[in-house]
């Protein structure tokens, strides 16, 4: 198959509306049209579970679009903010140069709003979603990223990056960020805190310890940790592998319970535990499907329920799910993205358990260098591609776009890249 057609066409992966179209199709190669873009000649894409939402219909894009919004690759032609005098800005307007290799987070993001600023960047005032009819993804050749000096990383200011394989890297794109969003979320809230530090609420989140505290101390049960993860398709993967790395650095006490329906993806799941953490002294992990996953969180907690459960799915079944598992005063943190259906619960069921809800999009940027860590810490199971405990289990051509995204909606594969010119 030849790469492009002519100089000006490229290869892409379309979905067509409604739904569980998708096919490779010759377009324009994308052209600066902003003196911020940059357009970045692609060497891996990925599909996720995010590209499901729109496959099946589920997501609101009514017009086909080019797929994709992880990819890593090469600059190839740069707008006119690009120049070594252009400061006051993001610094890659003034250090990118064409031919350099770049990762892309999923989101753009300018680098200069409020909500960049302050690390918020999945929320920046002019965010857009790659894989969208308005942002055409990375399932192609070519891509134009828009504001591109807030949006992209370039290799050269990525600690070690050049020592990481392609596949490695594109996890950074979302995944792996948002793996440890979901952990970092969790275990920050002020809820969790009496568990890590062994002070009853809220003095374990305070500075002053102002006053007589009358309460008894803790038995050795109130300091374990039961965490719960619901889905393990790459980013639930992602989520446990990032979640098990801070609570074996912090030193906690801990159960950890993934659930899955899928048979496949919990053996897989428990087949990297056992690389990663092994005969972990300070802590307990198993795998469950849905109905076993109720019964060994009541057993483990003596019917208390989760401190914190992480819904790595993005449907409501495993919203409702999330709320029988947790215990009062426990917190939901839902990564999953969410359709247009209501949350699952009535507010006196929120009231009556104390929990909180948190839900919503990965701030990548503001993630990337705790995820850039673990992908360097943890190439055991991050590092490889096609092995047994391996998170990406193969690489593509477009050709195998329709067959993958059938195989992948259905839980039959896990993670798959594609090779826009194989
Ligand atoms: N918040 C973010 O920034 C962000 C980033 C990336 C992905 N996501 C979302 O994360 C979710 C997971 O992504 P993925 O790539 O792992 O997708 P995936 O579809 O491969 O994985 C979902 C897993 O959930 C399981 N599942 C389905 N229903 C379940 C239930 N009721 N209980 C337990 N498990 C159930 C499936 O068997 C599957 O293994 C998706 O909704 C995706 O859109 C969010
Ligand atoms: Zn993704
Ligand atoms: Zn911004």
């Amino acid at each position: 198959m030849p790469p492009t057609v002519d100089s000006s066409s490229q290869r892409a992966v379309r979905w067509y509306p409604p739904s569980y179209d998708i096919r490779v199709e010759t377009v324009a190669i994308p052209e600066i049209e902003h003196p911020d873009d940059a357009i970045v000649k692609i060497q891996l894409s990925g599909l996720c579970g995010s590209d499901l939402h729109v496959y099946r219909g589920t997501g609101r894009a009514t017009e086909p679009c080019i797929m994709g919004h992880e990819f890593v690759g090469e600059v190839v032609a740069l707008g006119m903010s690009f120049h070594s005098s252009s400061s006051g800005r993001p610094h890659l307007y003034s250090k990118l140069r064409v031919g350099d290799k770049v990762v892309s987070p999923f989101t753009v993001s300018c680098g200069e709003c409020h909500f960049c600023r302050v690390g918020f960047t999945c929320r920046c005032v002019e965010s857009r979603l790659f894989g969208t009819p308005a942002t055409p993804g990375g399932q192609a050749q070519y891509v134009r990223v828009c504001r591109a000096g807030g949006t992209l990383y370039s290799l050269q200011d990525i600690p070690d990056g050049s020592s990481l394989a392609d596949s490695s890297l594109l996890l950074l794109c979302d995944i792996l960020p948002t793996g440890v969003f979901a952990a970092f979320q969790a275990l920050s809230h002020a809820k969790i805190q009496p568990f890590t530090t062994g002070q009853p609420y809220p003095l374990g989140s305070s500075l002053s310890q102002v006053g007589d505290v009358s309460f008894l101390p803790f038995l050795e049960e109130d300091q374990l940790l039961t965490m719960a993860v619901i889905g393990l398709g790459p980013v639930g993967v992602c989520a446990c592998i990032a979640l098990l790395d801070m609570l074996v650095s912090r030193k906690s006490r801990f159960n950890v319970i993934a659930i899955d329906p899928n048979e496949t993806r919990r053996a897989k799941m428990a087949s990297i535990y056992a690389i990663i953490c092994g005969n972990q002294p300070s802590g307990e992990f198993q795998v469950a499907d849905i109905n076993n996953g109720k019964e060994v969180v009541a057993s483990l907690t003596n019917g208390l329920g989760c401190n914190a459960v992480l819904e790595v799915v993005g449907n409501t079944s495993a919203l409702r799910l999330a709320y029988d598992l947790v215990r009062p005063f426990g917190c939901i943190n839902s990564v999953g993205v969410h359709s247009d259906h209501a949350v699952p619960y009535k507010g006196v069921e929120l009231y009556n358990k104390n929990v909180s809800l948190d839900f919503g999009r990965c701030p990548v940027r503001a993630m990337f260098p705790m995820a850039l860590e673990l992908l360097l810490k943890r190439q055991d199971v991050l590092g490889s591609v096609g092995g047994e405990t391996s998170l990406v289990e193969k690489i593509v051509g477009f050709d195998d776009a329709a067959q993958i995204y059938d195989d992948f909606d259905k839980g039959k594969c896990g993670k798959v890249l594609f090779d826009p010119w194989k």
